[in-house]
């Protein structure tokens, strides 16, 4: 239905305009008694195999990507939609309108939207409001950032005050150090800038009785040697884990035509031609980090193929923006699917292999005792019989020490 019905009618309209009615339409089904029940029985996947302990419970692993509910006003309708959580935001401490529209462009060539919104938002006191609103078993995380007129050397005071206010209000925060799409990542994707910023939101977590995650998220342009200082901040400080990625600058190889792009002008760049160089940079992460920290996979994630590549590299949990506004919320039910079906196929391989290997046990045992004993296996003819041939027997497999135990019993990894 989405993809017949509803994506035509939005994308008759300018990408905000889409954005805001379906925002409206979503608060007004939640106003209707029973209205996120029926988006959930039509849309949710509830399945156990989909849950999963990341920093906390997460119904499924698919979430909701940053600049969608900016305020956090219709989150839990997004979440009956089927999302195992919900990450609003951009928040910023005072209310900003960001860049001059138009600012946000389909390419629909590439499956694809460039945006330069510049964190527009209603600031953190209308967040609040929205996010006090229950939400018990269901995660929500809060992005965070500094307001553009706020000078860069006063930027940790934004994060802090953010973080201080909204703590009880959301189960976990990321700090998002891209800034708007005015500068490039140079300058705030450094080891100083960065601890700048997070280490007072340490000093203040420190004090609290309620444990809240920190995650940063990042962008996909940085060279390798900056994912690695970015990647030991992980190691080195309380930081939890990474959001990768954001949108990129990179325009290279799209089907959308130069002068399409010029016009365009300036903007992150996200959707299908972000999927390969996303899974590359949480790969990087994964393997820099030992596999120790969450990593939440964002970009590009438009199937559920991409959805397992993301997974595959490393990923604990996934995000979506643009998949979700090419496919729909169909999109989440086949990811959550498609991850069902692996689950219980895997679930069914290791059934099979347990049974086989019962019965190869229960078969080989009766058949050594039947033989005569001259057909018993012997150690060769030439070899002398142990002095005391009781202790020489191979104690029976039950009873082996993991040391004696064959290659297939259970070791602990080194
Ligand atoms: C229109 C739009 C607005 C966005 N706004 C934000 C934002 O406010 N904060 C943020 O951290 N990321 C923002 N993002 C980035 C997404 O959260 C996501 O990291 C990026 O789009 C890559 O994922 P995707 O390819 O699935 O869209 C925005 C993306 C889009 C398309």
């Amino acid at each position: 239905m989405y993809r017949s019905i509803i994506k035509p009618i939005l994308f008759s309209l300018t990408i905000e305009r889409a954005h805001r009615a379906v925002l409206i339409l979503l608060r007004a089904i939640g106003l209707i008694p029973g209205g996120r029940w029926l988006l959930r029985k039509c849309y949710a996947v509830e399945h156990p195999a989909l849950e999963r302990e990341v920093f906390g419970k997460f119904a499924n692993p698919v979430g909701l990507a940053a600049g969608f509910d900016r305020n956090g006003e219709a989150f839990r309708e997004l979440a009956a939609l089927g999302f195992g959580f919900v990450e609003v935001g951009t928040v910023t401490p005072r209310p900003q309108a960001g860049n001059p529209r138009p600012r946000v462009f389909r390419l629909p060539k590439d499956e694809a939207i460039i945006n330069r919104i510049g964190l527009s938002n209603r600031g953190l006191e209308a967040t609040i409001r929205h996010l006090r609103r229950p939400h018990e078993g269901f995660i929500v995380g809060c992005n965070i950032g500094r307001n553009t007129a706020t000078p860069a050397e006063n930027a940790a005071a934004d994060y802090l005050k953010l973080f201080r206010n909204l703590y009880q209000y959301a189960d976990y925060f990321t700090v998002n150090i891209s800034c708007d799409n005015s500068c490039r990542e140079g300058a705030t994707h450094t080891r100083a800038h960065i601890l700048r910023i997070l280490d007072p939101l340490f000093d203040f977590r420190r004090g609290q009785n309620q444990y809240r995650p920190i995650m940063l998220k990042v962008s996909p342009d940085m060279p390798d040697a900056v994912i690695d200082e970015i990647s030991d901040i992980l190691l080195e400080t309380p930081l939890d884990g990474i959001v990768a990625t954001n949108g990129t600058h990179n325009r290279e190889g799209l089907h959308t035509s130069r002068t399409t792009l010029d016009k365009i002008g300036s903007g992150r760049l996200s959707g299908a031609p972000l999927t390969q160089r996303a899974v590359e940079v949480v790969r990087r992460i994964h393997t820099r980090s030992g596999g120790n920290f969450p990593i939440i996979g964002v970009g590009g994630i438009m199937t559920s193929d991409d959805a397992k590549a993301m997974l595959d590299a490393g990923a604990d949990l996934l995000q979506l923006y643009t998949g979700y506004i090419y496919n729909g919320p169909g999109l989440v039910r086949d990811i959550c699917r498609a991850l069902v079906a692996d689950a219980e196929a895997k679930a069914a391989a290791e059934r099979a292999a347990a049974e086989r290997a019962a019965a190869e046990k229960t078969t080989a045992k009766p058949a050594a005792q039947q033989l005569p004993a001259e057909h018993t296996p012997q150690p060769a003819a030439t070899a002398p019989a142990p002095e005391n041939a009781e202790n020489a027997e191979p104690a029976p497999a039950e009873s082996r020490t993991p040391a004696q135990s064959g290659p297939d019993s259970e070791q602990p990894e080194s």
